[in-house]
Protein backbone atom coordinates (compact mmCIF):
# COMPACT_ATOMS: atom_id res chain seq x y z
CA UNK A 1 0.00 0.00 0.00
CA UNK A 2 2.98 2.17 0.97
CA UNK A 3 4.64 1.44 -2.50
CA UNK A 4 1.15 2.46 -3.94
CA UNK A 5 0.60 5.77 -1.75
CA UNK A 6 4.32 6.67 -3.24
CA UNK A 7 3.27 6.06 -7.10
CA UNK A 8 0.06 8.05 -6.43
CA UNK A 9 2.16 10.99 -5.11
CA UNK A 10 4.43 10.44 -8.17
CA UNK A 11 1.66 10.91 -10.37
CA UNK A 12 0.35 13.98 -8.70
CA UNK A 13 3.35 15.93 -8.84
CA UNK A 14 3.95 14.55 -12.93
CA UNK A 15 0.21 16.16 -13.50
CA UNK A 16 1.65 19.39 -12.04
CA UNK A 17 5.05 19.19 -13.52
CA UNK A 18 3.85 18.89 -17.28
CA UNK A 19 1.05 21.02 -17.31
CA UNK A 20 -2.08 18.55 -16.73
CA UNK A 21 -3.74 19.54 -13.20
CA UNK A 22 -2.76 22.50 -11.45
CA UNK A 23 -3.90 23.58 -7.85
CA UNK A 24 -6.91 26.03 -7.95
CA UNK A 25 -5.56 29.66 -6.62
CA UNK A 26 -1.93 28.26 -5.80
CA UNK A 27 -0.59 31.64 -5.47
CA UNK A 28 -3.02 32.09 -2.45
CA UNK A 29 -2.37 28.75 -1.14
CA UNK A 30 -4.64 27.06 -2.28
CA UNK A 31 -8.54 26.64 -2.56
CA UNK A 32 -9.28 23.15 -1.22
CA UNK A 33 -10.74 20.13 -3.62
CA UNK A 34 -10.92 22.69 -6.60
CA UNK A 35 -8.35 22.12 -9.79
CA UNK A 36 -7.30 23.83 -12.90
CA UNK A 37 -6.50 21.93 -15.80
CA UNK A 38 -3.33 23.00 -17.60
CA UNK A 39 -2.21 23.31 -21.16
CA UNK A 40 -1.71 19.16 -21.68
CA UNK A 41 -4.53 18.44 -19.29
CA UNK A 42 -7.11 20.59 -20.74
CA UNK A 43 -6.26 18.58 -24.15
CA UNK A 44 -6.25 14.99 -22.86
CA UNK A 45 -9.66 16.33 -20.87
CA UNK A 46 -11.15 17.15 -24.46
CA UNK A 47 -10.53 14.41 -25.99
CA UNK A 48 -11.80 12.42 -23.29
CA UNK A 49 -15.04 14.18 -23.95
CA UNK A 50 -14.91 14.18 -27.42
CA UNK A 51 -14.84 10.44 -27.54
CA UNK A 52 -17.86 10.36 -24.64
CA UNK A 53 -19.71 12.86 -26.90
CA UNK A 54 -19.57 10.93 -30.32
CA UNK A 55 -19.95 7.61 -28.62
CA UNK A 56 -23.42 9.15 -27.77
CA UNK A 57 -24.64 10.80 -30.65
CA UNK A 58 -22.77 9.26 -33.57
CA UNK A 59 -23.21 6.28 -33.01
CA UNK A 60 -26.62 6.23 -31.80
CA UNK A 61 -29.35 7.63 -34.04
CA UNK A 62 -31.72 7.84 -31.06
CA UNK A 63 -29.62 10.29 -29.16
CA UNK A 64 -29.23 13.77 -29.17
CA UNK A 65 -26.80 16.14 -27.37
CA UNK A 66 -28.36 19.40 -25.29
CA UNK A 67 -26.29 21.80 -22.93
CA UNK A 68 -28.32 23.59 -20.12
CA UNK A 69 -27.57 26.05 -18.19
CA UNK A 70 -26.15 25.70 -15.05
CA UNK A 71 -28.73 27.84 -12.77
CA UNK A 72 -32.08 26.31 -12.45
CA UNK A 73 -35.67 27.21 -10.81
CA UNK A 74 -34.87 26.11 -7.37
CA UNK A 75 -38.38 24.42 -7.39
CA UNK A 76 -36.47 21.79 -9.45
CA UNK A 77 -34.03 20.59 -6.92
CA UNK A 78 -37.47 20.71 -4.21
CA UNK A 79 -38.88 18.02 -6.93
CA UNK A 80 -36.03 16.04 -7.33
CA UNK A 81 -35.53 15.54 -3.50
CA UNK A 82 -32.03 17.29 -3.60
CA UNK A 83 -33.22 19.95 -1.23
CA UNK A 84 -34.43 16.70 1.31
CA UNK A 85 -32.27 13.63 0.41
CA UNK A 86 -28.85 15.15 -0.62
CA UNK A 87 -26.70 14.46 2.02
CA UNK A 88 -23.80 12.56 3.48
CA UNK A 89 -23.71 11.54 7.63
CA UNK A 90 -20.94 12.90 8.67
CA UNK A 91 -18.66 12.75 12.16
CA UNK A 92 -16.17 14.74 13.77
CA UNK A 93 -13.23 13.72 15.79
CA UNK A 94 -13.54 15.69 19.17
CA UNK A 95 -9.31 15.22 19.24
CA UNK A 96 -8.24 16.02 15.70
CA UNK A 97 -11.52 18.22 15.21
CA UNK A 98 -11.17 16.22 11.80
CA UNK A 99 -14.70 15.50 9.64
CA UNK A 100 -15.25 12.58 7.91
CA UNK A 101 -18.08 10.65 6.38
CA UNK A 102 -19.22 7.82 8.47
CA UNK A 103 -20.01 5.48 5.43
CA UNK A 104 -16.66 6.17 3.98
CA UNK A 105 -15.10 5.62 7.11
CA UNK A 106 -16.86 2.12 7.40
CA UNK A 107 -16.08 1.49 3.74
CA UNK A 108 -12.61 2.10 4.52
CA UNK A 109 -12.99 -0.77 7.20
CA UNK A 110 -14.49 -3.49 4.79
CA UNK A 111 -11.63 -2.40 2.43
CA UNK A 112 -9.21 -3.62 5.29
CA UNK A 113 -11.05 -6.87 5.35
CA UNK A 114 -11.04 -7.35 1.65
CA UNK A 115 -7.57 -6.85 1.52
CA UNK A 116 -7.02 -9.20 4.24
CA UNK A 117 -8.39 -12.06 2.32
CA UNK A 118 -6.99 -11.13 -1.11
CA UNK A 119 -3.28 -11.29 1.20
CA UNK A 120 -4.05 -14.61 2.86
CA UNK A 121 -5.61 -15.94 -0.86
CA UNK A 122 -2.27 -14.63 -2.66
CA UNK A 123 -0.25 -16.57 0.10
CA UNK A 124 -1.97 -19.67 -0.22
CA UNK A 125 -2.29 -19.84 -4.38
CA UNK A 126 1.80 -19.47 -3.85
CA UNK A 127 1.94 -22.31 -1.67
CA UNK A 128 -0.45 -24.37 -3.50
CA UNK A 129 -0.11 -23.79 -7.16
CA UNK A 130 -1.98 -25.14 -10.20
CA UNK A 131 -4.14 -27.06 -7.75
CA UNK A 132 -5.46 -23.86 -5.68
CA UNK A 133 -8.99 -23.96 -5.34
CA UNK A 134 -9.96 -20.28 -3.54
CA UNK A 135 -14.14 -21.41 -3.32
CA UNK A 136 -12.51 -24.17 -0.88
CA UNK A 137 -9.53 -22.28 0.76
CA UNK A 138 -11.94 -19.62 1.58
CA UNK A 139 -14.58 -22.03 3.41
CA UNK A 140 -12.12 -24.42 4.72
CA UNK A 141 -9.22 -22.17 6.28
CA UNK A 142 -10.61 -21.35 9.77
CA UNK A 143 -8.72 -17.93 10.18
CA UNK A 144 -9.75 -16.79 6.48
CA UNK A 145 -13.06 -17.97 6.98
CA UNK A 146 -13.44 -15.93 10.27
CA UNK A 147 -12.64 -12.46 8.54
CA UNK A 148 -14.79 -13.09 5.52
CA UNK A 149 -17.89 -13.87 8.11
CA UNK A 150 -16.63 -10.74 9.36
CA UNK A 151 -16.52 -8.71 6.34
CA UNK A 152 -20.31 -10.18 5.35
CA UNK A 153 -21.70 -9.35 8.93
CA UNK A 154 -20.11 -5.92 9.10
CA UNK A 155 -21.40 -5.15 5.01
CA UNK A 156 -24.80 -6.40 6.03
CA UNK A 157 -25.28 -4.58 9.13
CA UNK A 158 -23.89 -1.42 7.14
CA UNK A 159 -26.28 -1.89 4.09
CA UNK A 160 -29.24 -1.96 6.66
CA UNK A 161 -27.82 1.48 8.54
CA UNK A 162 -27.74 3.12 5.12
CA UNK A 163 -31.26 1.93 3.56
CA UNK A 164 -32.72 2.99 7.23
CA UNK A 165 -30.57 6.25 7.13
CA UNK A 166 -30.05 4.92 10.77
CA UNK A 167 -27.65 7.74 12.04
CA UNK A 168 -27.14 5.98 15.47
CA UNK A 169 -26.53 2.73 14.10
CA UNK A 170 -24.05 4.38 11.67
CA UNK A 171 -22.09 5.48 14.70
CA UNK A 172 -22.21 2.51 16.61
CA UNK A 173 -20.53 0.66 13.63
CA UNK A 174 -17.87 2.71 14.05
CA UNK A 175 -17.31 1.87 17.94
CA UNK A 176 -17.92 -1.48 17.31
CA UNK A 177 -15.03 -1.77 14.32
CA UNK A 178 -12.90 0.46 16.95
CA UNK A 179 -11.51 2.61 13.98
CA UNK A 180 -10.18 5.48 14.92
CA UNK A 181 -9.33 8.88 13.33
CA UNK A 182 -6.55 8.71 10.95
CA UNK A 183 -4.73 12.08 12.61
CA UNK A 184 -5.36 11.62 16.55
CA UNK A 185 -5.72 7.79 16.65
CA UNK A 186 -8.62 8.23 18.92
CA UNK A 187 -12.23 7.14 18.80
CA UNK A 188 -12.98 10.15 20.63
CA UNK A 189 -16.06 10.27 17.91
CA UNK A 190 -19.92 13.50 17.67
CA UNK A 191 -22.73 11.78 16.71
CA UNK A 192 -23.45 11.30 12.86
CA UNK A 193 -25.44 13.84 11.29
CA UNK A 194 -26.91 14.71 8.16
CA UNK A 195 -25.07 17.37 5.94
CA UNK A 196 -26.58 18.96 2.59
CA UNK A 197 -24.36 19.03 -0.01
CA UNK A 198 -25.16 21.46 -2.47
CA UNK A 199 -23.89 25.03 -2.77
CA UNK A 200 -26.38 27.92 -2.33
CA UNK A 201 -26.29 31.26 -3.76
CA UNK A 202 -28.57 34.32 -4.44
CA UNK A 203 -30.37 35.69 -8.09
CA UNK A 204 -31.00 39.40 -8.08
CA UNK A 205 -30.53 42.08 -5.96
CA UNK A 206 -32.33 42.18 -2.82
CA UNK A 207 -34.06 45.03 -3.47
CA UNK A 208 -35.70 43.15 -5.79
CA UNK A 209 -36.52 40.12 -3.64
CA UNK A 210 -33.28 37.81 -4.25
CA UNK A 211 -33.99 34.12 -4.54
CA UNK A 212 -31.67 31.38 -3.23
CA UNK A 213 -30.71 29.23 -6.36
CA UNK A 214 -28.17 26.16 -5.86
CA UNK A 215 -25.21 25.74 -7.98
CA UNK A 216 -26.43 22.20 -9.50
CA UNK A 217 -25.13 19.15 -7.87
CA UNK A 218 -25.89 16.91 -11.36
CA UNK A 219 -26.47 17.91 -14.88
CA UNK A 220 -29.24 15.53 -15.29
CA UNK A 221 -32.00 17.68 -13.72
CA UNK A 222 -31.37 20.08 -16.93
CA UNK A 223 -32.03 16.96 -19.36
CA UNK A 224 -34.84 15.76 -17.66
CA UNK A 225 -36.64 19.64 -17.46
CA UNK A 226 -35.89 19.63 -21.11
CA UNK A 227 -37.63 15.90 -22.40
CA UNK A 228 -40.82 17.80 -23.35
CA UNK A 229 -38.62 20.28 -25.33
CA UNK A 230 -36.03 18.42 -26.95
CA UNK A 231 -39.05 15.13 -27.58
CA UNK A 232 -41.32 17.34 -29.05
CA UNK A 233 -38.95 19.76 -31.32
CA UNK A 234 -36.68 16.68 -32.67
CA UNK A 235 -40.22 14.59 -33.06
CA UNK A 236 -38.34 11.99 -31.05
CA UNK A 237 -39.90 8.68 -30.45
CA UNK A 238 -39.05 5.86 -27.21
CA UNK A 239 -36.38 5.12 -26.83
CA UNK A 240 -34.02 7.46 -27.17
CA UNK A 241 -32.09 9.63 -25.47
CA UNK A 242 -30.50 13.15 -24.51
CA UNK A 243 -26.81 13.27 -23.62
CA UNK A 244 -25.19 16.30 -21.77
CA UNK A 245 -21.54 17.31 -20.94
CA UNK A 246 -21.02 19.91 -17.86
CA UNK A 247 -19.76 21.53 -14.69
CA UNK A 248 -21.78 19.69 -11.09
CA UNK A 249 -21.41 21.12 -7.82
CA UNK A 250 -20.65 19.72 -3.99
CA UNK A 251 -20.09 20.95 -1.20
CA UNK A 252 -18.27 17.21 -0.65
CA UNK A 253 -16.72 17.12 3.05
CA UNK A 254 -13.88 14.48 2.44
CA UNK A 255 -12.30 15.96 -0.31
CA UNK A 256 -9.10 13.98 -0.56
CA UNK A 257 -7.24 12.17 -3.36
CA UNK A 258 -6.80 14.62 -5.66
CA UNK A 259 -8.85 15.26 -8.74
CA UNK A 260 -11.12 11.94 -7.41
CA UNK A 261 -13.61 13.66 -5.16
CA UNK A 262 -13.95 17.53 -6.27
CA UNK A 263 -16.11 20.17 -5.20
CA UNK A 264 -16.18 21.47 -8.99
CA UNK A 265 -16.37 18.82 -11.30
CA UNK A 266 -17.48 17.89 -14.98
CA UNK A 267 -20.02 15.37 -15.57
CA UNK A 268 -20.93 13.41 -18.46
CA UNK A 269 -24.49 12.09 -18.36
CA UNK A 270 -27.29 10.04 -20.90
CA UNK A 271 -30.73 9.96 -20.28
CA UNK A 272 -32.52 6.88 -22.06
CA UNK A 273 -36.39 7.24 -22.23
CA UNK A 274 -37.81 3.78 -22.32
CA UNK A 275 -41.37 2.76 -22.31
CA UNK A 276 -42.61 1.34 -18.89
CA UNK A 277 -42.20 -2.36 -18.16
CA UNK A 278 -38.58 -2.43 -20.59
CA UNK A 279 -36.30 -0.78 -18.09
CA UNK A 280 -34.37 -3.33 -16.63
CA UNK A 281 -33.93 -4.88 -20.71
CA UNK A 282 -32.08 -1.24 -21.62
CA UNK A 283 -30.38 -0.96 -17.95
CA UNK A 284 -28.66 -4.34 -19.27
CA UNK A 285 -27.87 -3.07 -22.68
CA UNK A 286 -25.80 0.15 -21.17
CA UNK A 287 -24.25 -1.45 -18.28
CA UNK A 288 -22.89 -3.94 -21.10
CA UNK A 289 -22.20 -1.06 -23.42
CA UNK A 290 -20.61 1.80 -21.03
CA UNK A 291 -17.66 -1.16 -20.23
CA UNK A 292 -17.21 -1.88 -23.61
CA UNK A 293 -16.99 1.92 -24.28
CA UNK A 294 -13.74 1.99 -21.21
CA UNK A 295 -12.48 -0.98 -22.49
CA UNK A 296 -12.10 -0.67 -26.20
CA UNK A 297 -9.64 2.28 -24.49
CA UNK A 298 -7.24 -0.53 -23.36
CA UNK A 299 -6.03 0.41 -20.39
CA UNK A 300 -6.97 -3.23 -19.20
CA UNK A 301 -9.54 -5.14 -19.12
CA UNK A 302 -8.46 -6.51 -15.40
CA UNK A 303 -8.80 -2.86 -13.83
CA UNK A 304 -12.47 -2.82 -14.24
CA UNK A 305 -15.07 -4.47 -12.18
CA UNK A 306 -19.07 -4.02 -11.59
CA UNK A 307 -20.32 -2.59 -8.45
CA UNK A 308 -24.38 -3.81 -7.97
CA UNK A 309 -25.35 -1.16 -5.36
CA UNK A 310 -26.38 -1.84 -2.07
CA UNK A 311 -28.23 1.17 -0.89
CA UNK A 312 -30.63 2.37 -4.25
CA UNK A 313 -30.74 6.18 -4.31
CA UNK A 314 -33.98 7.34 -3.36
CA UNK A 315 -34.87 7.48 -7.64
CA UNK A 316 -33.55 4.56 -8.27
CA UNK A 317 -34.99 0.46 -8.75
CA UNK A 318 -31.40 -0.81 -9.85
CA UNK A 319 -28.12 0.60 -10.09
CA UNK A 320 -24.51 -0.46 -10.48
CA UNK A 321 -21.05 1.45 -10.86
CA UNK A 322 -18.64 1.29 -12.90
CA UNK A 323 -15.42 0.93 -10.85
CA UNK A 324 -11.62 1.35 -12.30
CA UNK A 325 -8.52 0.35 -10.62
CA UNK A 326 -7.19 3.26 -8.85
CA UNK A 327 -3.49 3.53 -6.98
CA UNK A 328 -6.02 3.51 -3.71
CA UNK A 329 -7.99 0.73 -4.87
CA UNK A 330 -11.12 0.00 -6.72
CA UNK A 331 -13.05 3.11 -6.98
CA UNK A 332 -16.18 4.14 -8.96
CA UNK A 333 -15.51 5.84 -12.20
CA UNK A 334 -19.62 6.12 -13.07
CA UNK A 335 -22.86 5.18 -12.28
CA UNK A 336 -25.81 3.16 -14.58
CA UNK A 337 -28.96 3.78 -13.04
CA UNK A 338 -32.37 2.89 -13.69
CA UNK A 339 -34.26 5.90 -11.86
CA UNK A 340 -37.55 4.86 -12.81
CA UNK A 341 -40.20 7.52 -13.60
CA UNK A 342 -39.71 9.50 -10.90
CA UNK A 343 -38.32 12.93 -11.82
CA UNK A 344 -40.46 13.12 -15.17
CA UNK A 345 -43.58 12.66 -12.32
CA UNK A 346 -41.62 14.28 -9.81
CA UNK A 347 -41.76 17.49 -12.20
CA UNK A 348 -44.65 17.02 -13.42
CA UNK A 349 -46.31 17.51 -9.96
CA UNK A 350 -44.19 20.23 -8.84
CA UNK A 351 -44.41 22.04 -12.14
CA UNK A 352 -48.37 21.61 -13.15
CA UNK A 353 -47.01 20.96 -16.65
CA UNK A 354 -48.40 17.85 -18.33
CA UNK A 355 -44.85 15.72 -18.94
CA UNK A 356 -46.00 12.42 -20.67
CA UNK A 357 -44.82 10.59 -24.17
CA UNK A 358 -47.94 9.52 -26.54
CA UNK A 359 -47.17 6.05 -27.79
CA UNK A 360 -48.44 5.50 -31.13
CA UNK A 361 -48.15 1.71 -30.93
CA UNK A 362 -49.89 1.60 -27.51
CA UNK A 363 -52.46 4.12 -28.03
CA UNK A 364 -52.01 5.71 -25.00
CA UNK A 365 -50.22 8.11 -22.91
CA UNK A 366 -47.54 7.88 -20.06
CA UNK A 367 -44.52 8.62 -18.17
CA UNK A 368 -41.47 7.32 -19.92
CA UNK A 369 -39.06 5.33 -17.71
CA UNK A 370 -35.11 6.41 -17.45
CA UNK A 371 -32.31 4.31 -17.71
CA UNK A 372 -29.51 7.14 -17.03
CA UNK A 373 -25.34 6.85 -17.36
CA UNK A 374 -23.16 8.77 -15.39
CA UNK A 375 -19.45 9.38 -15.41
CA UNK A 376 -17.14 11.57 -13.93
CA UNK A 377 -15.20 13.36 -16.47
CA UNK A 378 -12.51 14.22 -13.93
CA UNK A 379 -12.49 10.62 -12.62
CA UNK A 380 -12.44 9.26 -16.32
CA UNK A 381 -9.21 11.79 -16.57
CA UNK A 382 -7.57 10.46 -13.16
CA UNK A 383 -8.10 6.58 -14.12
CA UNK A 384 -6.06 7.73 -17.62
CA UNK A 385 -3.47 8.99 -16.44
CA UNK A 386 -2.93 6.63 -13.08
CA UNK A 387 -3.06 3.56 -15.68
CA UNK A 388 -0.58 5.48 -18.26
CA UNK A 389 2.23 6.63 -15.69
CA UNK A 390 5.25 4.52 -15.81
CA UNK A 391 8.85 4.97 -14.92
CA UNK A 392 10.65 2.34 -17.33
CA UNK A 393 14.25 1.25 -16.61
CA UNK A 394 16.36 1.36 -19.78
CA UNK A 395 18.87 -0.40 -20.72
CA UNK A 396 22.32 1.08 -19.38
CA UNK A 397 20.79 1.65 -16.64
CA UNK A 398 18.65 4.79 -17.87
CA UNK A 399 14.88 5.44 -17.17
CA UNK A 400 12.22 7.10 -18.53
CA UNK A 401 8.98 8.52 -17.33
CA UNK A 402 6.62 7.83 -20.10
CA UNK A 403 3.10 8.27 -20.33
CA UNK A 404 0.88 5.65 -22.51
CA UNK A 405 -2.24 7.04 -23.02
CA UNK A 406 -4.46 5.85 -25.64
CA UNK A 407 -3.17 7.76 -28.87
CA UNK A 408 -6.47 9.11 -29.49
CA UNK A 409 -6.76 10.68 -26.43
CA UNK A 410 -2.77 12.11 -26.48
CA UNK A 411 -2.75 15.84 -25.81
CA UNK A 412 0.25 15.90 -28.25
CA UNK A 413 -0.12 13.12 -31.30
CA UNK A 414 2.91 14.04 -32.75
CA UNK A 415 6.48 16.49 -31.98
CA UNK A 416 8.58 17.65 -35.12
CA UNK A 417 12.14 17.52 -34.23
CA UNK A 418 15.45 19.22 -36.39
CA UNK A 419 18.57 17.19 -35.59
CA UNK A 420 19.86 20.21 -35.52
CA UNK A 421 19.37 23.90 -35.24
CA UNK A 422 21.01 25.17 -38.96
CA UNK A 423 21.60 23.89 -42.03
CA UNK A 424 18.34 24.40 -42.83
CA UNK A 425 16.66 21.37 -41.16
CA UNK A 426 14.42 24.25 -38.98
CA UNK A 427 12.67 25.02 -42.10
CA UNK A 428 12.50 21.76 -43.46
CA UNK A 429 10.78 20.48 -39.67
CA UNK A 430 8.70 24.17 -39.71
CA UNK A 431 7.25 22.85 -43.68
CA UNK A 432 6.10 19.03 -41.90
CA UNK A 433 4.39 20.74 -39.02
CA UNK A 434 2.30 23.42 -41.30
CA UNK A 435 1.01 20.14 -42.98
CA UNK A 436 0.20 18.17 -40.24
CA UNK A 437 -1.20 20.49 -37.99
CA UNK A 438 -4.49 21.13 -39.66
CA UNK A 439 -5.30 17.48 -38.91
CA UNK A 440 -3.14 16.51 -35.62
CA UNK A 441 -2.27 18.37 -32.46
CA UNK A 442 1.42 19.00 -33.74
CA UNK A 443 4.69 20.25 -31.87
CA UNK A 444 7.79 22.35 -32.63
CA UNK A 445 10.33 21.18 -30.48
CA UNK A 446 14.28 22.69 -31.51
CA UNK A 447 16.04 22.86 -27.44
CA UNK A 448 18.14 20.63 -26.27
CA UNK A 449 19.82 17.06 -27.33
CA UNK A 450 17.64 15.02 -29.58
CA UNK A 451 17.26 12.39 -26.26
CA UNK A 452 15.57 15.11 -24.00
CA UNK A 453 13.52 16.19 -26.41
CA UNK A 454 12.19 12.10 -26.80
CA UNK A 455 12.28 12.07 -23.20
CA UNK A 456 9.94 15.66 -22.90
CA UNK A 457 7.05 14.03 -25.28
CA UNK A 458 7.60 11.01 -22.91
CA UNK A 459 6.10 12.22 -20.11
CA UNK A 460 3.26 14.08 -21.63
CA UNK A 461 2.40 11.02 -23.75
CA UNK A 462 2.88 11.90 -27.42
CA UNK A 463 2.78 8.64 -29.67
CA UNK A 464 5.12 10.01 -32.61
CA UNK A 465 8.18 12.16 -32.84
CA UNK A 466 9.59 13.08 -36.23
CA UNK A 467 13.18 13.55 -36.51
CA UNK A 468 14.45 16.18 -39.60
CA UNK A 469 18.06 15.19 -40.65
CA UNK A 470 20.53 15.89 -43.06
CA UNK A 471 19.32 12.36 -44.76
CA UNK A 472 15.78 14.74 -45.12
CA UNK A 473 16.87 17.32 -47.50
CA UNK A 474 18.43 14.74 -50.00
CA UNK A 475 15.74 11.93 -50.12
CA UNK A 476 11.84 13.40 -48.34
CA UNK A 477 12.34 10.82 -45.50
CA UNK A 478 12.49 11.29 -41.34
CA UNK A 479 12.94 9.12 -38.28
CA UNK A 480 9.29 7.76 -37.03
CA UNK A 481 10.01 7.58 -33.06
CA UNK A 482 6.87 5.66 -31.60
CA UNK A 483 6.58 6.18 -28.21
CA UNK A 484 5.63 3.20 -26.13
CA UNK A 485 8.37 0.93 -28.15
CA UNK A 486 11.16 3.67 -28.91
CA UNK A 487 11.33 2.05 -32.21
CA UNK A 488 12.43 4.20 -34.88
CA UNK A 489 11.84 3.59 -38.52
CA UNK A 490 12.61 6.00 -41.39
CA UNK A 491 9.37 6.91 -43.81
CA UNK A 492 8.95 8.82 -46.59
CA UNK A 493 7.08 12.81 -45.47
CA UNK A 494 4.54 11.60 -47.99
CA UNK A 495 3.59 8.75 -45.75
CA UNK A 496 3.47 10.45 -41.91
CA UNK A 497 -0.10 11.39 -42.37
CA UNK A 498 -1.45 8.25 -43.15
CA UNK A 499 0.77 6.59 -40.59
CA UNK A 500 -0.17 8.52 -38.10
CA UNK A 501 -3.92 8.98 -39.02
CA UNK A 502 -4.48 4.85 -38.42
CA UNK A 503 -2.82 5.30 -35.35
CA UNK A 504 -4.72 8.82 -33.31
CA UNK A 505 -8.00 8.95 -34.95
CA UNK A 506 -10.70 8.48 -32.96
CA UNK A 507 -12.41 6.66 -35.61
CA UNK A 508 -10.17 3.97 -34.95
CA UNK A 509 -11.63 3.61 -30.89
CA UNK A 510 -15.18 4.59 -32.12
CA UNK A 511 -15.28 1.58 -34.74
CA UNK A 512 -14.47 -0.67 -31.57
CA UNK A 513 -17.63 0.43 -30.58
CA UNK A 514 -19.76 -0.15 -33.86
N1 LIG B 1 -26.96 11.96 -11.97
C1 LIG B 1 -26.47 10.90 -11.20
C2 LIG B 1 -25.29 11.24 -10.43
O1 LIG B 1 -24.90 12.39 -10.36
P1 LIG B 1 -23.39 10.23 -8.94
O2 LIG B 1 -23.01 8.78 -8.71
O3 LIG B 1 -23.59 11.07 -7.75
O4 LIG B 1 -24.70 10.17 -9.86
C3 LIG B 1 -22.00 10.38 -11.14
O5 LIG B 1 -22.28 10.90 -9.86
C4 LIG B 1 -20.50 10.42 -11.41
O6 LIG B 1 -20.03 11.75 -11.21
C5 LIG B 1 -19.67 9.56 -10.47
O7 LIG B 1 -19.59 8.22 -10.93
C6 LIG B 1 -18.33 10.25 -10.51
O8 LIG B 1 -17.57 9.82 -11.64
C7 LIG B 1 -18.70 11.71 -10.71
N2 LIG B 1 -18.61 12.44 -9.43
C8 LIG B 1 -19.54 12.50 -8.46
N3 LIG B 1 -19.13 13.28 -7.44
C9 LIG B 1 -17.90 13.72 -7.78
C10 LIG B 1 -16.93 14.57 -7.16
N4 LIG B 1 -17.18 15.14 -5.99
N5 LIG B 1 -15.76 14.80 -7.79
C11 LIG B 1 -15.51 14.25 -9.00
N6 LIG B 1 -16.37 13.45 -9.64
C12 LIG B 1 -17.55 13.18 -9.05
Amino acid sequence: MAQQDDVFKKIVSHAKEYGFVFQSSEIYDGLSAVYDYGQNGVELKNNIKRYWWEAMTLLHENIVGIDSAIFMHPTIWKASGHVDAFNDPLIDNRDSKKRYRADVLIEEQLAKYDDKIAKEVAKARKRFGESFDEAMFLQTNGRVAEIVAKRDALHERFAAAMNDNNLDELRQIILDEEIVCPISGTRNWTEVRQFNLMFKTEMGSTADGAMTVYLRPETAQGIFVNYLNVQKTGRMRLPFGIAQIGKAFRNEIVARQFIFRMREFEQMEMQFFVQPGREMEYFAYWKEQRLRWHKALGLGDEKYRYHDHDKLAHYANAATDIEFQMPFGFKEVEGIHSRTNFDLSQHEKYSGKKIQYFDPERNESYTPYVIETSIGVDRMFLSVLCSSYEEQKLEGGDTRVVLHLPEALAPVKCAVMPLVKKDGLPEKAREIVNDLKFDFATHYDEKDSIGKRYRRQDAIGTPFCITVDHQTLEDGTVTLRERDSMQQTRVAIADLHRLIHDRVSLNSLLRKLA
